[in-house]
């Protein structure tokens, strides 16, 4: 593996994640990387996560042990990176970070494993995306800590067995329903993160505001806690987009505090709704409603209709759609419920 493949694979310092690449780009980056709670009593929501994973890891503590492999499952920017690198800066360990596509050959996650030291954590995001042949490597190494490698080809070819130091890994997945069953069946603890409630997503957004010295009220940040779908990196996401409007609007935000009217005002402007739906949201609901009657139609075909990619449909937007009501998926395909109609303004199918 080229030193840049390497540095793409393994993120030695728990500050130099690769993470998140898709929510957030440059300087952005490094800003959602600040707003991330350190420790798990900075850590809001997700109440039996944080009992359990505290638990666990005392008890792990208390027996100088690694923590038992951990699989987090849930829909996108709901914590599950955060959690992992708590998990490593709580039990005194570095994490290396990983993500399932991008390792292509075994050497890969050979060089990742055997560079671990006692109680690290290996983070592998997306990985029910992981190779058939990288998964199996990865059995061994979670059940018995030992990677089996065949050096060279053909009848020369011999297995080397290489003791790994008891690690811990962290699979984050959006989709359980896709793990293999003996990969899924190596994790020790497995838990799922849901969406966060207006409450919760206040205290981050309030907890926020303060990192990036932004002043915001109570209604404010109300506001843009209910119009972030439930997850924890759109909130912090429009935090800064509002920010950015009442900074032009009224030309400094110093001694200004964001209230519901500012903040209203501009996730108007960045077409986010009432209900938090976002353009995308809009138009996969419309598409639903005007060209299929309201369903059912097949993920497929959305996907075609929509141009966009079916695991993004799945992964990313139906999640909050069927959670609030919008959309059900049904064996013969999604259907909009009434409230897509009510809310978009159509009226509702009449029963014949
Ligand atoms: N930032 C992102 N997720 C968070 C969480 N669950 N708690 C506090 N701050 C956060």
């Amino acid at each position: 593996m080229s030193e840049m493949e390497q540095n793409r694979l393994v993120s030695q310092n728990i500050n130099e994640s690769t993470e998140g690449a898709e929510a957030a780009s440059g300087g952005e980056f490094q800003v959602e990387q600040t707003l991330r709670p350190q420790h798990l009593d900075e850590y809001i929501g997700q109440d039996s996560v944080r009992e359990k994973i505290s638990l666990f890891m005392k008890a792990a503590r208390q027996r100088g042990d690694a923590l038992d492999h951990v699989l987090l499952a849930g829909p996108p920017g709901l914590g599950k990176t955060t959690l992992a690198q708590i998990i490593a800066r709580e039990m005194g360990t570095q994490i290396h970070i990983v993500t399932g596509p991008t390792v292509e050959k075994k050497g890969d996650l050979a060089a990742v494993l055997t560079n671990l030291q006692p109680g690290d954590v290996l983070f592998i995001d997306e990985i029910h995306r992981l190779h058939m042949a990288i998964e199996e490597v990865l059995y061994g190494a979670m059940e018995d800590f030992k990677l089996d490698l065949i050096i060279g080809q053909g009848p020369s070819a011999r297995t080397l067995r290489i003791d790994l130091p008891r690690f811990t890994l962290v699979g984050a997945t959006t989709r359980t329903g896709l793990l293999s069953s003996p990969l899924r069946g190596r994790f020790g603890v497995e838990m799922r993160l849901d969406f966060y409630n207006a409450s919760e997503l206040t205290k981050i957004v309030t907890r926020s505001a303060k990192l990036l010295n932004v002043e915001i009220d109570p209604d404010g940040a109300l506001e843009i806690a209910k119009r972030a779908r439930g997850t924890p990196r759109i909130a912090n996401r429009l935090i800064r987009r509002v920010r950015d409007y009442a900074q032009v609007k009224f030309k400094s935000i110093s001694g200004f505090s964001i209230d519901s009217m500012t903040a209203n005002e501009a996730l108007n402007l960045f077409e986010i709704d009432s209900r938090g739906l976002d353009s995308m949201d809009r138009k996969l609901l419309t598409t639903m409603i005007e060209k299929f009657d309201g369903g059912p139609v097949g993920i497929e075909t959305l996907s075609s209709v929509l141009s966009e990619e079916r695991d993004t449909i799945e992964e990313v937007y139906e999640p909050f759609l069927v959670q609030e009501g919008f959309l059900q998926r049904t064996p013969r395909g999604r259907v909009a419920a009434n409230l897509a109609y009510t809310h978009l303004g159509f009226p509702l199918k009449t029963l014949l």
